[in-house]
């Protein structure tokens, strides 16, 4: 990087249901990160409803870049270009960000330069240190589960993901069906911390030699579990499924990102999205890293969910790489990394 000159970039984040801004200082300095979550709004629905998003995502917008740039002591004269994540996610909801990206763009003159939301997750960890290649993330989110290869720099190999749920909505799904609020990932993560791991619930390992993975048997798994539990009128502990299921998805994610790995030849782990907040995971990650000789970059739990800060740091790679969009920019829901 430069060093001569700073580069300073405003980032956008509405794909879910978090409406951010961010101004961040060479790719790695959170000078602001404000971020606005729906979940309330949402939580009696038990999921995220599209068009509730969209219709916070336009009421919170403006408010929200106008607090990171006051809170990152930055006027538009500073920013060096405006990063804002083009995909993928709910489409009303990426266009509110990328609109308003293009329209200051615009007004301001500053390049623009679209994101992918899941380089964003994995560039969260460059917050907590340099990276180096080769490197090997597990990408384990609300919509996505995936074990990502970079060689470089802005480079993505998606080596292996989820052939029908994520982690995260498999979390999600167990979770309302014990009767837990939305999101249910972190009410599990408490819970399985306070009961055991009685219960031999499915791991599928799938074909030998694939990093695929597949977590809607353990999750129909469980809830057949729950059902058959209430017919017969027995009363199951909340705390000893949250464990079981928990057991069977970190086994899974940690064996299979060891495996791989080892044939990729990485030194260096990353984990990134949603669910990298898991206490149970960082934990066994780690475990299974210092076993194994590998080094491992977690990001702190407030980098972990959707946040425009990480939007930024990989923004700042593509920016230095000289990519930039043009005024053709969308909103892209299927956007592949
Ligand atoms: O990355 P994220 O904020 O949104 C997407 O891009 O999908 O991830 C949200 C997901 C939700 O499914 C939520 O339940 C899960 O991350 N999550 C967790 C924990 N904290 C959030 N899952 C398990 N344990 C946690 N502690
Ligand atoms: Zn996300």
């Amino acid at each position: 990087m430069d060093s001569n000159k700073d580069v300073i970039i405003l980032a956008i984040e509405t794909s879910c249901d978090e409406t951010s801004a961010a101004v961040i200082k060479n790719g790695r300095e959170i000078l602001s990160n404000v971020v606005s979550s729906q979940i309330e709004s949402h939580e009696r629905f038990g999921g995220v409803v599209p068009e509730i998003a969209s219709r916070h995502h336009v009421e919170q917008i403006t408010f929200i870049i106008e607090e990171a740039m006051e809170k990152g002591e930055v006027t538009f004269e500073d920013i060096d270009a405006i990063a804002v994540t083009e995909g993928p996610g709910l489409v009303g909801a990426l266009l509110i960000g990328v609109n308003a990206a293009k329209a200051l763009a615009f007004a301001h003159n500053i390049p623009l330069i679209g994101v992918h939301h899941i380089a964003g997750h994995i560039y969260a960890n460059h917050f907590v240190e340099e990276l180096t290649f080769p490197l090997l993330t597990l990408v384990v989110s609300g919509g996505h589960t995936e074990l990502v290869y970079m060689e470089k720099h802005g480079s993505f190999e998606v080596i292996g993901e989820t052939r029908d749920d994520a982690v995260g909505e498999a979390y999600d799904k167990v979770a309302r069906t014990l009767g837990l609020p939305y999101p249910g990932g972190p009410h599990i993560d408490r819970l399985a911390h306070e009961g055991e791991a009685t219960i031999n619930f499915p791991r599928a390992w799938l074909e030998s030699g694939s990093y695929d993975f597949s977590f809607s048997g353990l999750k129909s798994s469980v809830i057949n579990k729950l059902h058959n539990a209430k017919q017969k009128g027995e009363e199951l502990s909340t705390e000893e499924i949250a464990a079981s299921f928990q057991e069977s998805v970190i086994d899974v994610l940690v064996t299979k990102t060891m495996l791989a790995a080892k044939e990729k030849k990485v030194k260096r782990i990353l984990l990134a999205g949603g669910v990298a907040a898991n206490k149970g995971l960082r934990r066994e990650l780690t475990a299974a890293c210092s076993k194994h000789g590998l080094e491992l970059t977690i990001p702190p739990i407030s980098l972990c969910t959707d946040n425009a800060a990480m939007i930024g740091a990989a923004g700042t790679i593509l920016y230095l790489q000289g990519k930039r969009s043009n005024d053709r920019l969308n909103g892209q829901p299927g956007l592949v990394l």
